[in-house]
């Protein structure tokens, strides 16, 4: 069942250099907030982070300063003062794929545009967090799939997704995908674990992290309020984001 692409398995080239892009498993799995416990976590430790929201898409416009709730949730948790163009530059108020809404609104979407603003975020901030939207292979364009922007920007990649059934099926498509595409994946995020999980549930991680070959980063538990400040401690203990963990105690 394990793939064998050595190049993209090896560690080294799983570490986060200068940032790391947020994908999922599915649109509402938790990509922002697990985006914004580690901005909160990376600005706690003193790390001039910056965010993106490079494509997004909803229902309609969140508030006069930012289009995107996304944006604005992400923008609050790094404490960034760069406005909503700089941080999302591409916005549909149309809950479907860039490339769909595009095609309704005869808007345009462009890869450059986001390209030249991830490197502006990217002189700007020592550490650079950026959200997907649904998951992977979402279109952007008639010919660019969002793992073509990853490759672009050349980020490694983490994969939040739950414990839901069909969830190993999803990591392992989007894990394909990665591989792929060339994009290197530094490890899965389980978002919504139950406080009374099942076998299943309790051992969905485990398997995961044995077919896949990738480390489990972190197991988010399912929260009455869920908040970007009680969402860092979850991944207090990886060491490849900022370096070895303050607290060692093992
Ligand atoms: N651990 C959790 N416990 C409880 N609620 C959660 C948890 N994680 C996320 N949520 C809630 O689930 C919803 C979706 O989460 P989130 O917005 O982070 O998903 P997403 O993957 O970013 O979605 P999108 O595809 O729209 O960007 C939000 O209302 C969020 O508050
Ligand atoms: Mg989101």
């Amino acid at each position: 069942m394990r793939t064998t692409n050595h190049q993209i398995r090896n560690k080294a080239n799983r570490i986060p250099k200068k940032g790391i892009f947020i994908t999922g498993t599915d649109t509402g799995v938790g990509k922002t907030y697990v985006a914004c416990s580690l901005a909160y976590l990376l600005r706690s430790r003193g790390i001039n982070v910056g965010v993106m929201k490079p494509f997004a898409t909803g229902t309609g416009i969140y508030s006069q300063k930012f289009r995107s709730e996304d944006t604005a949730n992400l923008a609050r948790a790094a404490n960034v003062s760069e406005n909503d163009d700089e941080i999302n530059p591409t916005f549909f108020p149309i809950a479907a794929s860039p490339f769909m809404a595009s095609v309704i609104t005869k808007g345009k979407v462009s890869l450059k545009n986001n390209l030249d603003a991830f490197r502006r975020l990217k002189e700007k901030h020592d550490f650079i967090l950026v959200e997907g939207l649904g998951g992977i292979m979402v279109p952007l364009t008639s010919a660019h799939v969002l793992a073509d922007f990853v490759k672009l920007i050349n980020l490694s990649v983490i994969i939040v997704t739950s414990v839901k059934l069909g969830s190993i099926n999803h990591v392992l498509l989007t894990v394909a995908a990665c591989e792929k595409y060339g994009l290197p994946v530094s490890g899965i995020v389980i978002n919504r674990m139950p406080s009374n999980p099942t076998e299943v549930q309790t051992m969905t991680p485990v398997f995961l992290q044995k077919l896949t070959d990738l480390p489990v980063i972190a197991i988010m538990p399912e929260q009455r309020t869920p908040r970007f400040e009680s969402g860092s401690i979850y991944f207090e203990k990886w060491p490849e984001l900022y370096g070895p963990p303050i607290n060692h105690t093992c």
